[in-house]
């Protein structure tokens, strides 16, 4: 497959044509952002562990019977993807009460959730991506209330998984944010699972092992997204 021109460049990853119109090629960035970009910085090599990572996740997904845009690892930055028709909307899956939903609610970071929540979220940089339910989604043409449905059900399929494969690993899953397109009226599951992306604690000793280092200047930020993705690997190539 031949990369062509750059169709979009957004704060963690570049999107490239490709000669397959069925398909994207995908470079992840080292740049790291926080609260909808105000904060800037470099994460060394994230771009290398985000890319092994989200493939890795996405393989595995995929080995469960959920359909994610995930094709090829090409090397260490880059991967090819399904061409999808990205939907403006995060989900976001919660098991344990933090960032957020800690300051929303009232809870301390560290609650465990009766039962699984999922947020919505319109993903709109310069309004901060404010949270909206299935009725703005389809109001507003983002998504119809079947497409959420959908988009839900998959995400609690993905957070079965995961929540297996983490506690392997010794990791517990706080919370993520997944986001989903179409492609040929199918939904997929898109973007990255990652550190960036989820928030994981070390089960035992609670320490942060997730983007909330860099976001709170906790230290340790490239060391945390290694120790997680070879944790995770071990677990992956041991299930
Ligand atoms: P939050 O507690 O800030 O709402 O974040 C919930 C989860 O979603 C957390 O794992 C981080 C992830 N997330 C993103 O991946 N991108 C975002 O823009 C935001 C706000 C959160
Ligand atoms: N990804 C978002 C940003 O850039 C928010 C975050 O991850 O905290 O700014």
């Amino acid at each position: 497959m031949q990369k062509s021109a750059m169709l979009y460049e957004g704060k963690a990853k570049k999107i490239y044509d490709t000669d397959d119109q069925n398909c994207f090629w995908v470079e992840y960035k080292d740049d790291a952002t926080a609260f909808n970009g105000v904060k800037k910085g470099t994460i060394v090599d994230k771009g290398i562990i985000n890319n092994k990572m989200s493939a890795m996740m996405f393989k595995y997904l995929e080995g469960k019977g959920i359909e994610t845009h995930f094709v090829e690892l090409l090397n260490d930055r880059e991967q090819i993807v399904r061409r999808l028709d990205m939907m403006p909307l995060e989900v976001v899956v919660r098991n344990i009460v933090a960032g957020s939903l800690s300051k929303r609610v009232g809870k301390d970071e560290g609650y465990v959730l009766a039962s699984t929540v999922l947020e919505l979220y319109y993903k709109d940089d310069s309004l901060g991506d404010p949270m909206v339910n299935e009725t703005h989604a389809q109001a507003m043409g983002w998504a119809s209330i079947e497409e959420v449905e959908t988009m839900k059900k998959i995400a609690l399929r993905v957070n079965e998984e995961m929540a297996k494969l983490t506690a392997k690993a010794g990791i517990t899953l706080v919370d993520y944010k997944l986001e989903f397109g179409k492609a040929n009226g199918k939904i997929f599951l898109g973007d990255e699972i990652s550190p960036d992306t989820c928030r994981f604690w070390d089960t035992e000793t609670k320490e942060k092992l997730d983007k909330d280092r860099f976001r709170r200047d906790l230290g340790k930020v490239e060391e945390a997204y290694v120790e997680v993705y070879s944790r995770l690997k071990e677990a992956v190539e041991n299930a």
